[in-house]
This record gives C-alpha cells, structure tokens and sequence, in this order.
C-alpha cells in the first residue's frame, strides 16, 4: 500500500511538530505548510526537517491553499495554524477572526474543491466553553466564548460541522484542553513559569511577573494530544471529540510545583502584575474526556506533575547547554 499522505498547516508550532514526529513513526509521508518569513524560524521541526516536505502558503490566501492541497493529494489535512495567544486577540482581533475563524472555511473550501473524501482535522479548543455553563465540560456544553480568540475558534468549530452536514465531508473538530510541553511557546503560562525558574535557578533573573494565579485549567501533554487528533480520523465517522485529563490545577499549583522541583520558593520571587491581568478571564476549565476514551480508546500518559518536571529540566538543560549560566 502508498504511503498515506498528512498536511499540516502550523507544523513549525508546538502541535504541529510533535504530530509531524507522530505521523513520521506511522510512515506517513508529511507534508508541512509555512508561511513566508522573512527570517525562518524551523526550531521545533529542525530535527525532522530532512524527512518532511515543507510548502509555503498561507490561512489568509484562499489561492495558495486551493493550489496545494490539490498538487499534494494528502488523505489526511490537520488544520493547527492560528494565532494561538488568548492576550494577542484583544489588541488583533480582525486578525484573529482572519486566521481563526475564515482560514478553516478556506481550508474546508480547498478540500472540497481538490478531493471531497480528505478526512479533515480541526484545531478547537476549550477556550469556547469560556464562562462555563456546565462542570465539566463535554461535547454537548454550550460555548461561552470570552476572547476575541474564543468566538473565532467558535466559528472555526461550528464551519467544521457545518461542512460535514452540507457537504458529507469526513470533518472532525478537536476540542482540546491546554496542552504543554518543552516545545510550547514561551508567552504562556506553563512556559513562562518553567523558564523563569530555570533561569533563577542558574542566577540569570530574581523575579517572575504573573496575572491571575487563581485561574484553574486541565492541563495535558501534547505529545499526548497529537494521539487523539490522529485517532479522529482513523474512525468509520467523523465526530467532535473533547480532549483533556479530567483533572484542574489553579497557576499558583503549578507556580509551586515548578518552583519547588528547582529547590526554590517561589514566593521569595513571583510578583503579581495587574497588568497581566486578562479583560475578560477564563476562570476555569475542566474536560470530560470520556467520549474520547471510549471510542478512540484515548488517555493521557503524562500526569500534571510529571509535565512540570518534564518542562523545568528541560529549560534547565537547555539554558545550560547554551552556557547561560
Ligand atoms: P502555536 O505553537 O502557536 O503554533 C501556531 C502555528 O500556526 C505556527 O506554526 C504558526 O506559524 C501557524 N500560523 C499562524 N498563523 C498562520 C497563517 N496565517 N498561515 C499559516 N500558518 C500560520 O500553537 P499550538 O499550541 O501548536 O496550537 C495548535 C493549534 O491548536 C492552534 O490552532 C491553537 O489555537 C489550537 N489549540 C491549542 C491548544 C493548546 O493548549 N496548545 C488548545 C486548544 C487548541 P509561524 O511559526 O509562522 O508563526
Ligand atoms: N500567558 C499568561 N501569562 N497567562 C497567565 C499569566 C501570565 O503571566 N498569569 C496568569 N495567567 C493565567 C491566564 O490568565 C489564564 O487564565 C491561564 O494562566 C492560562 O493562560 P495561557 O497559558 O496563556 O493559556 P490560555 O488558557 O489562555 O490559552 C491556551 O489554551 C487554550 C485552550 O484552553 C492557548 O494554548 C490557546 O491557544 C488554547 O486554545
């Protein structure tokens, strides 16, 4: 049998490499979207960038998606491109309802345009649940949406099933909860927390500043996460599936359990900014994965605890190996 064939677009971010190392291992032949830049920046894929075909194109030209989707004849398109960063929505809000919301109907558009029977992965998130109506949150729970990012990923998600009911296309949204790693990017706030204290740890800063440390989320690991997208569209159906651990942690937990996997205190050093402060929070989030165990047989592998460990070492490690310290 062929190879199958996977495009990704945001394969330079923290999903999108971690489902290219996934799809790799599977045998499939990976195809990753870039958009131009004037300086690239391949980090997260340089160690599998000899083994993946990268195509420029972008969420905000129908063209140039329409173009590749047809030369490259994937089977598999997992929508992960967006302006990810909740904060960001509020100062770009007409670009993130560019990249967000309208770039899923341009790709769902490319794909019934190319080849109807590509099965398509959405990248939702449980940022729709926003002020939540129900605990916890599960497939059917009304979206509250609180960020200009939320209401986007709203219509990305409802544009998806859209797509399935009118066009009979094999289309999944993931609803994903927070998901983390070493990869994430350093602006949120599991990042932000393990690099701070890395970098107290080696006596390169005294100080981390934080918002609301009373904010509770169900966070994940996405080498964990990358499973599920790709479980979604390996099943006789399409359907929407909330992905999560089904456990909550306030920051200020996993401030402690970072600080302390260092030896240090961490109220010796966190300040809180009410700049940091969010317009409209999102108090707490809370997943009910069962749907996703029982038809896709998916959970999670790495515990909370085991994730901030995993993250601190790792920032460790790498400012050490960058003679940071
Ligand atoms: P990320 O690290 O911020 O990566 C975002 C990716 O999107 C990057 O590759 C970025 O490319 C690309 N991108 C942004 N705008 C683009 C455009 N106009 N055209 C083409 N590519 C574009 O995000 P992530 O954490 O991997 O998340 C992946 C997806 O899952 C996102 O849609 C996010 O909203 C969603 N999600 C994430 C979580 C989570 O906790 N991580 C939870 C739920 C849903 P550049 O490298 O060029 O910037
Ligand atoms: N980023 C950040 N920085 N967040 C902080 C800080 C800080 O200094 N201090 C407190 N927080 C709180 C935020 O107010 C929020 O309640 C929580 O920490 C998590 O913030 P982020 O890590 O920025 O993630 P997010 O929950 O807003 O959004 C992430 O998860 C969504 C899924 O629920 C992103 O990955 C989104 O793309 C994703 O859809």
């Amino acid at each position: 049998m062929a190879r199958p064939t996977a495009l990704i677009t945001g394969i330079t971010g923290q999903d999108g490499s971690y489902l290219a190392d996934f799809l790799l291992e599977k045998d499939y032949r990976v195809v990753g979207v870039v958009r131009r830049s004037s300086t690239e920046n391949f980090s997260r894929i340089e160690h599998i960038r000899d083994r993946i075909e990268l195509e420029q194109a972008d969420l905000l030209d129908q063209y140039s998606l329409i173009e590749i989707v047809g030369r490259t004849r994937p089977s598999e398109v997992y929508n992960l491109a967006a302006m990810s960063f909740v904060p960001t929505s509020w100062t770009q809000p007409v670009l993130t309802a560019e990249f967000d919301a309208v770039g899923v109907v341009r790709v769902l558009e490319a794909i019934r345009l190319a080849d109807p029977t590509i099965r398509f992965y959405q990248a939702s998130s449980s940022e729709m649940f926003g002020k939540v109506r129900e605990v916890p949150q599960r497939e059917s729970t009304p979206f509250h949406p609180r960020s200009p990012y939320g209401v986007a990923k709203v219509y990305g998600h409802c544009i998806t099933v859209n797509y399935r009911e009118s066009y009979d296309l094999y289309a999944c949204s993931g609803i994903l909860f927070n998901h983390e790693s070493p990869r994430r990017g350093k602006e949120f706030v599991t990042r932000k927390v393990t690099h701070a204290v890395a970098r107290i740890k080696l006596g390169l800063a005294s100080e981390l500043r934080l918002g609301n440390l009373d904010a509770r989320r169900d966070w994940g690991f996405a080498g964990d996460y990358v499973r599920a997208m790709w479980l979604m569209l390996q099943q006789k159906e399409p359907d929407d599936y909330v992905v999560a651990t089904g456990e909550q942690h306030t920051v200020r937990e996993l401030v402690e359990l970072a600080f302390e996997h260092a030896g240090l205190d961490w109220r010796e050093y966190v300040v809180q900014d009410p700049a940091l402060m969010r317009p409209a929070e999102v108090d707490t989030l809370l997943g009910d994965p069962s749907y996703a165990r029982q038809r896709l047989g998916w959970s999670p592998e790495v515990s909370f605890p085991e994730l901030v460990r995993m993250m601190v070492d790792s920032d460790l490690q790498q400012l050490r190996r960058s003679g940071a310290s």
